[in-house]
Parts: structure tokens; C-alpha cells; sequence
């Protein structure tokens, strides 16, 4: 499940241009599902009001210490608070931070507050790169506040630098990294395999497949958000994929390039789920310049490594990955064949799909699995979106993962 869903999150704004983004960010947490309290500083009203906030996340927006009919809403506001995220932060609120100064709402909560801290700075010109700021940084870091960006760009004044505050989107994906490190895959380092790969026949021309690398993306995502380390081995994806925050991404072509990564990365991780759509064959030569149109080529082919097995032999000798998770592609017999691969590759869960049903597999948003465990177990699972099915995936996992650790 999504980790924003329900949490109390306050997000502080200070006077910066980039407040207005800040508006952007309250709509997409409150629309993850977070519960969010905005305090704005007395700059910050200068370029955005309270109203905007109140409008996007349905709730009381703060501002001044004195306007509340609480007095003690800083201690309230920053005690339930499950994290506390200050973008856009400017050099100012930054070093009121690092000294522990509390001259306004904002600050008063940041002190009250035991919540984990995510900082967005903002500023312009040299001011980032200014040994105060800096030293306020570094502190800051110290204390264990999560310092995200700035990024490299053009400022409000016309300065390029940095000092431009990470996109909202930017923000939201470390917001909800941050918001699952707890959960009951923490400490465990999962493999996922995405996408596919990509077999030269001469420097224009490759044998390739239509993997679109959405529902490998999707895994990544929900391992993270149940609080795993994630190694994300991306080969061909049918249109750029944003990497999930917090995924750390090797991206490779071939079949053989995403054997050595994943083999690799298996050795130490505790579950490797191979959602990649890896080539069966590849052509035996590859040509040092572009075949010519003129006489039709014969093509040779020549099999790959199958890499499941390479890790089933490799599991052996090193006991790891504790969980193995293979897919299989059927456009025929999809519970025979994948009951097949599952034993043959040695694997914890094979997650079946038939890739002839138009609504699900390769191109599509859904997908339509079967899940096969060892001992006859086979769970069908209706028509849901590629998250939804990871979601599934990670839950059977981290099950799995917990027989392991019991047998
Ligand atoms: N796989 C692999 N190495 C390969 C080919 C596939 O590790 N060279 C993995 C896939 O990532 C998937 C599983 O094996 O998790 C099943 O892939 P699939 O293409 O369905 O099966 P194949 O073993 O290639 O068998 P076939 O093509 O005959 O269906």
C-alpha cells in the first residue's frame, strides 16, 4: 500500500519564488492520501496564501503563532506529526533551523518537533554555496534532517547556479521513501529485473521484444514502499520510465550485460524477482558494419544465458537470494508452462501471465496474473493494474521471506 496514505505530514513554506510550487506539493501528498498541515511564514504569505493551501489539502492552513485559537498548536501540529517536510526553505529558515531559533510558527514546530525532517533549500545567486549556508547544512545533516537538492538552473533572478528547488514530483518521491523505511521489508535488499533486452545484429539493428518495463517498475516501487533496499537492472523500456526514488538503477542492453548485473547483485540481496523480458536468442555474429540490403542475409542464432538458472546454481553454492521470483510470458497453456518453469528454474514463485488477453501483459496499464508456488499452491488474482499486481507480488514475498527466516 501506498506509505503517504493516512500519515500527518506538515509541510512548512518559507518566502521563496518557488512557494508557489509548494502549492503543487500540498495537492500531490494530499492526493497520495497524506493528511497535510501547512505552516506558511510571513514571507511566504507574500507570495502565496493561506487560502491556496486550505483549498488543495482541505484543511486549516497556519500562519501566524498569534492568529491561532490554540496556543500551543506548534507543540500539536509538530508532536503527531509523522514527518515534517520544509520546501521551498530559504537561506533564512535554514539557519534559524541550525541554531535552533523559534521566532515564528515554522520554527517553533521544527523545534517541537521529534518527526523525521526533509529540508528543500531555495535560494538564489551565490547564497547556497556561501560558507554560512553551508555550515548550516552541514549541522543540519548532523542532527539527521534529509537535505533534498537544490538543483542546478536558471534562478528567479536570472543567476544559473544552484539553488532551485527540487520539482514538486522531486520531492514527493523522497517524502514517501522517507515515510516507509519502517516497513516489513526494512533492512532487506530485493533485485528486480525490468524490461527488455536488446540483441545487436550490426551496429543499426538489434532482436528485441515489445516489453514496456511498466510492470518491473511497478515491483521497484512497492519494494521500496515496504521499506526494502532496491537494485533495479533496466534493459529496453518501451518509453522512458522515471526511476522510483530510493532505486538504485544499473541500466544494461544485452542479455549477457544483464546477466553479469543481476548475478552480481544476487549474491548479497535477499530476493530477486527477474520481471525483465530477457532474449532467448541472439544472433551468433555481430556484424562490424550494417548489412546491406542487397543479397537477403541469413541470420544465425545462438541461445543466451538463461540467468535464472545461473542463480539457481549460483543460490546453491552462496545461499542467496533467499526469495526467487520468475515470471513467465504465455500466449499458450500459461498454468502447465509456468508450472514447468517454476520447478525447472528452481524458483520460490513464478508469476504467470497471459500475454494473449488484450488487457493484459506487455503494452497495457493492467495486467491479469496467476501466482504458482511450490506444492501445487495456484492463486488467480483478477484483472489489476501493474501496481496493484506488485503490491500482491511484494505481499506473497515478504511471506516467503518470513518462512525462510522461520524454517
Ligand atoms: N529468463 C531468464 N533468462 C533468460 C530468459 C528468461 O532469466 N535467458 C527469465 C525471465 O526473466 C522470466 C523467466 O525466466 O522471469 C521466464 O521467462 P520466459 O521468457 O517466460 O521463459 P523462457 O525460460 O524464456 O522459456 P520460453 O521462452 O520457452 O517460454
Amino acid at each position: 500500500m501506498n506509505p503517504l496514505q493516512g500519515k500527518r505530514i506538515v509541510l512548512g513554506v518559507s518566502g521563496s519564488v518557488a512557494a508557489y510550487k509548494a502549492a503543487d506539493l500540498a495537492s500531490k501528498l494530499t492526493q497520495a492520501g497524506a493528511l497535510v498541515d501547512v505552516i506558511l511564514s510571513d514571507g511566504a504569505e507574500r507570495f502565496v496564501t493561506a487560502l491556496s493551501f486550505a483549498s488543495l489539502t482541505g484543511r486549516k492552513a497556519h500562519t501566524s503563532l498569534w492568529d491561532s485559537d490554540a496556543h500551543v498548536v506548534h507543540v500539536g501540529l509538530g508532536e503527531g506529526a509523522d514527518l515534517l517536510v520544509i520546501a521551498p526553505c530559504t537561506a533564512n529558515t535554514l539557519a534559524k533551523l541550525a541554531t535552533g531559533q523559534a521566532d515564528n510558527l515554522l520554527t517553533l514546530t521544527a523545534l517541537a518537533a521529534r518527526c523525521p525532517v526533509l529540508v528543500a533549500p531555495a535560494m538564489d545567486g551565490g547564497m547556497f554555496e556561501h560558507p554560512a549556508t553551508q555550515a548550516n547544512l552541514q549541522t543540519l545533516r548532523q542532527r539527521g534532517v534529509q537535505i533534498l537538492g537544490p538543483a542546478q538552473g536558471r534562478m528567479a533572478s536570472g543567476l544559473t547556479g544552484l539553488g532551485r528547488m527540487l520539482e514538486p514530483g522531486e520531492i514527493l518521491g523522497h517524502v514517501r521513501l522517507a515515510s516507509s523505511r519502517n516497513g516489513p521489508l526494512a533492512g532487506k535488499h530485493v533485485v528486480v529485473s525490468a524490461g527488455g533486452t536488446q540483441e545487436p545484429l550490426d551496429p543499426v539493428r538489434y532482436l528485441s521484444n515489445r516489453s514496456s518495463g511498466k510492470q518491473g517498475f511497478a515491483l521497484a516501487q512497492a519494494a521500496l514502499d515496504l521499506g526494502a533496499r532496491v537494485s533495479l537492472v533496466v534493459g529496453a523500456t518501451a518509453a522512458p520510465l522515471s526511476t522510483p526514488t530510493g532505486a538504485e538503477r544499473t541500466d544494461i542492453e544485452t542479455a549477457a550485460q544483464m546477466a553479469e548485473a543481476v548475478l552480481e547483485l544476487s549474491r548479497v540481496a535477499d530476493v530477486l524477482i527477474m520481471a525483465a523480458a530477457v532474449a532467448d536468442f541472439r544472433p551468433r555474429q555481430v556484424q562490424a558494419h550494417k548489412i546491406k540490403k542487397g543479397a537477403l542475409p541469413r541470420i544465425e542464432l545462438e541461445h543466451t544465458q538463461d540467468i535464472l538458472l545461473a542463480v539457481a546454481e549460483q543460490r546453491r553454492r552462496v545461499g542467496r537470494p533467499a526469495v526467487v521470483v520468475g515470471f513467465a510470458a504465455e500466449s499458450e497453456k500459461l498454468l502447465e508452462n509456468a508450472q514447468d518453469k517454476l520447478e525447472r528454474k528452481g524458483l520460490s514463485m513464478i508469476v504467470a501471465n497471459d500475454i494473449s488477453a488484450r488487457d493484459a501483459g506487455f503494452a497495457v496499464d493492467t495486467n491479469r496474473v496467476s501466482l504458482l508456488l511450490p506444492g501445487g499452491v495456484v492463486e488467480h488474482l483478477p484483472l489489476m493494474t501493474k501496481s496493484e499486481v506488485a503490491e500482491a507480488v511484494l505481499a506473497r514475498v515478504v511471506g516467503l521471506l518470513a518462512e525462510v527466516a522461520g524454517s
